[in-house]
């Protein structure tokens, strides 16, 4: 496993919400679901509105510009084929979203 680098303190996120976190260059959407943490790319795909004020039910979040839904879960196709979104690998560690990043590949992405 490569560094860790801190996001947000979990307690900062609401449950079944999300927040915007700018990092490295990254301009991520972070988003806290009962015990899990996602992190997408905050610019939706389709016009660029940010996805971290989207409405999360489950583990989506719809944009609430034009309402497309996208997973968050990395084990689920990201959004419409034509329009997937970046997933980046988080943890909690001590209270505290860490993204986690590779020295060799940067801040991994799941699949
Ligand atoms: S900008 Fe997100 S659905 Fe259009």
């Amino acid at each position: 496993m490569g560094a860790l680098i801190p996001l947000i303190p979990l307690a900062a996120i609401p449950n079944c919400g999300g927040r915007r976190v700018l990092k490295n260059g990254l301009d991520l959407a972070v988003f806290r679901v009962d015990n899990a943490v996602y992190a997408i790319q905050d610019s939706c795909p389709h016009k660029g509105a940010s996805l971290s004020n989207g409405v999360v039910q489950g583990k989506t979040v719809a944009c609430r510009a034009h309402g497309l839904r996208f997973n968050l879960d990395c084990d689920q196709q990201g959004g419409p084929p034509t329009l997937p979104i970046q997933r980046f690998a988080v943890q909690v560690v001590d209270g505290i979203v860490m993204l986690e990043c590779d020295t060799d590949t940067g801040c991994s992405t799941t699949e």
